[in-house]
């Protein structure tokens, strides 16, 4: 094996012709900006706001809202990198293909396997957040799903521990009434498990306009979540139950950390329109701002939304809430609206799950047809016109888990997974080759980082200075997280020594730090993970995808 053929890159111009990527007309040039943007919000608001901000807030209190700033603008650049590619890159890109152009083939497949932690696993901690809100629409209506049946083992099992911890084991009620089976007991989330089934079939049978028609959807979510500001900002004048929000930040900047993979998964989602770049009337014009719109919305939602739920309830009541914008209304006798709020989260999770059930056997079959992956996971269906294969590995990747697991590792993973693809996809911006502006298309502005990024590193590490020294003292302590940090801050150094001798343009720089830094915040039990499934990940590249890559097969011709 020769040690550059690791990184052989795909040219431009060997791209799969557009027409072979999409299951067949319709759609062709579109989709406008409001399209996007709507896709984009679409893809964005889920499970996130509504399931996984109820154990962020309770970590920091409402300066979870900070996290949510720091986390849009980090979003922000890694928005525009992804535009630039968008408008370079021909093609339906996913960070996937940009890679390939950019660093080579190895890493390609790594973000490969990586945004299989973005779409699949994603999507594990959406379905268990649908299941979550449809049972309380259930209970609502009067339907009790006995409790083994809609929960997983794992969730029931923690439930269980904590409850007998507490003192009070009826707590742990799906445990306690499950029935066993050869001594082991049956506890398995059957709602999440069958709404994959039903978005999976969705995504066979080839609904073409799911893109456009993600609209309608948008739109319910959206005015359930203006009805819910308004509703409970009401309820804080009124009540004046503002005292809620002092302490802002009861456990400081660390607490409001705790919350970086629940927050930033809140966000994932506005990169799955840069998918749509054969689809688009004006890509070049059209893509960049609709991202920045989706991003500018659904922060002006997050922070309302987390204003107005620890506003209304303090915020130590989120202990291990699964519904919290239900919950706060529950909770305070105004049960119709939350009822309300269960539906929208119900529409909107499924709008998510949609959009990744139809994303993921997308990029399987883009990397099948590089040969990277076997020739199956291309095959079309020959009635539905859809890949019909990777449609259904990647229903069973999702559904099987989504009966047993509990969703807070599987946050940590999408959200790391998706954290190293924006990070290489703005560092792939970095390698780009340098081309004229051309009118009417994105481009990156370029502003010379050279002064700028070694400021602002040492600007970083002076308000860190305190950090940096326990780091080094703690080093092995706490689960290796502080050796995350010392890593972060070494490659910040290098990025500003890079910068300073190479004139690095400043946005991917921004994009590079950012998404780097709130990778490490995500803790390092869950790196460990990670560094396994991507360790899984090259062992089948070495042993399958390396020889089979088309490019290989091209080079022993
Ligand atoms: N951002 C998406 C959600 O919160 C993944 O559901």
């Amino acid at each position: 094996m020769k040690f550059t053929s690791l990184f052989r890159q795909k040219p431009i111009s060997q791209l799969v012709p557009e027409e072979e990527i999409h299951d067949g007309g319709g759609l062709r040039r579109a989709l406008g900006v409001r399209d996007l943007t709507f896709l984009g919000i679409a893809a964005v608001i889920g499970a996130g706001i509504f399931s996984t901000i109820g154990n962020a807030a309770y970590n920091g209190g409402p300066g979870v809202i900070f996290l949510f700033l720091i986390t849009a603008v980090a979003c922000g650049f890694t928005a525009l990198c992804y535009a630039e590619f968008a408008s370079r890159v021909p093609v339906s890109g996913s960070a996937y293909t940009y890679s390939y152009v950019t660093f080579g083939e190895m890493i390609a497949w790594i973000i490969g396997w990586a945004l299989i932690l973005e779409y699949a696993i994603g999507n594990i901690v959406v379905a268990i957040s649908w299941s979550s809100y449809f049972n309380n629409i259930l209970e609502n209506i009067g339907i009790n799903l006995p409790a083994w049946l809609s929960t997983g083992f794992q969730p029931a099992k923690i439930a269980y521990e904590r409850a007998v911890a507490s003192g009070d084991p009826t707590e742990g009620m799906a445990y306690l009434t499950a029935p066993a089976i050869g001594g082991a007991k049956f506890i398995v989330n059957l709602p999440a498990f069958l709404v994959v089934v039903l978005v999976t079939w969705l995504a066979l049978i080839g609904i073409k306009e799911s893109r456009n028609s993600a609209n309608a959807m948008v739109w319910l979510k959206i005015i359930i979540l203006v009805f819910v500001a308004v509703v409970g900002l009401g309820y804080i004048f009124s009540n004046h139950t503002t005292g809620n929000w002092s302490p802002f930040l009861p456990n400081g900047m660390t607490g409001v950390l705790r919350g970086v993979s629940a927050v930033f998964f809140a966000y994932i989602g506005f990169d799955a329109i840069s998918t749509t770049a054969e689809e688009c009337k004006n890509p070049q014009r059209d893509l960049p701002r609709a991202m920045i719109y989706s991003l500018v919305i659904c922060t002006v939602i997050y922070v309302v939304t987390t204003l107005v739920i620890t506003g209304m309830v303090n915020y130590k009541e989120f202990e291990g809430v699964t519904d919290p914008i239900a919950f706060v209304f529950e909770k305070l006798n105004m049960s119709g609206i939350g009822f309300v709020v269960s539906i929208s989260a119900v529409v909107a999770a499924t709008s998510v799950l949609l959009v990744f059930q139809l994303g993921q056997p997308r990029i399987w079959m883009i990397m099948s047809r590089d040969g990277l992956l076997p020739k199956k996971f291309a095959s079309i269906h020959p009635k539905y016109k859809t890949p019909g294969f990777a449609t259904i590995v990647t229903g069973l990747l999702v559904g099987i888990p989504v009966l047993f697991i509990d969703d807070v590792l599987m946050t940590d993973l999408t959200s790391i997974g998706t954290l190293f693809a924006f990070f290489l996809v703005s560092g792939g911006v970095l390698l780009l080759p340098k081309v004229e502006k051309e009118p009417g298309k994105f481009n990156l502005p370029y502003i010379n980082g050279k002064w700028i990024v070694p400021v602002l590193v040492a600007v970083f590490i002076y308000g860190f200075w305190g950090r940096l020294t326990a780091a080094f003292a703690n080093i092995g302590h706490e689960g290796y997280q502080e050796l995350l940090f010392i890593l972060f801050v070494v490659l910040a150094l290098t990025m500003a020594v890079l910068t300073f001798l190479r004139n690095y343009s400043l946005i991917p720089i921004l994009g590079v730090l950012s998404t780097a830094y709130l990778m490490i915040e995500i803790p390092a039990k869950s790196w460990m993970v990670f560094f396994g499934w991507m360790g899984v990940g090259l062992l089948i590249y070495f042993l399958y995808s390396y020889r089979n890559s088309h490019l290989a097969v091209a080079g022993r011709r």
